[in-house]
C-alpha cells in the first residue's frame, strides 16, 4: 500500500472512532474516575476504569476535545479492556514511544492504534493523542478516586 493510501486509511480509522466512539460513557459502582485536561487547549477527559483482580474489566470515557484526542480515547479504552494492569501500562509505554518517534516493536499488532502514528510528526498534537493514555496511567498507577 502506498504512503498516500495508508494516510487515507489511517485518517478514516481516526474519523470512525471520533464519530462513533467506542466505550463512551461513565462507569458507576466501584470504578476509578480520572479527570485530566490538556493544558495547551483546556480540552478534558473523564476516564472511568473498573479493575478487578489486577485486570481492567471495563473502561469508559467522556470528554470534549479534538478528533485526535477523542479517537485516541476510544482506541485506548478498546485496547485495554480485558488486559491486566501490567499489559495495559506496557501498551501505554509503547504508545508513548510511538508518539515520540522512538523505535518500538513494529511486529506488534496494535490494531487501530497504529492509525495515530502519524501524530508524532506534529508535536503540537501529541498532547491531544496522549491525554487519555496519561489518564489511564494515572488511574492504574495511583488507583485514586478523584
Ligand atoms: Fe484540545 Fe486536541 S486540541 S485535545
Amino acid at each position: 500500500m502506498s504512503f498516500n493510501n495508508l494516510d487515507t486509511l489511517y485518517r478514516q480509522v481516526i474519523m470512525d472512532h471520533y464519530k462513533k466512539p467506542r466505550n463512551k460513557g461513565v462507569l458507576e459502582d466501584d470504578s476509578l474516575t480520572i479527570n485530566m485536561n490538556n493544558p495547551t487547549c483546556g480540552d478534558r477527559i473523564q476516564l472511568s476504569l473498573k479493575v478487578e483482580d489486577g485486570k481492567v474489566v471495563d473502561a469508559k470515557f467522556e470528554g470534549e476535545g479534538c478528533s485526535i484526542s477523542m479517537s485516541s480515547a476510544s482506541m485506548m479504552t478498546q485496547a485495554i479492556k480485558g488486559q491486566n494492569i501490567e499489559d495495559a501500562l506496557k501498551l501505554s509505554k509503547i504508545f508513548s514511544d510511538m508518539m515520540q518517534g522512538k523505535d518500538y516493536d513494529e511486529d506488534l499488532d496494535l490494531g487501530d492504534i497504529e492509525a495515530l502514528q502519524g501524530v508524532s510528526k506534529f508535536p503540537a498534537r501529541i498532547k491531544c493523542a496522549t491525554l487519555a493514555w496519561k489518564a489511564m496511567e494515572k488511574g492504574l498507577n495511583d488507583g485514586d478516586k478523584q
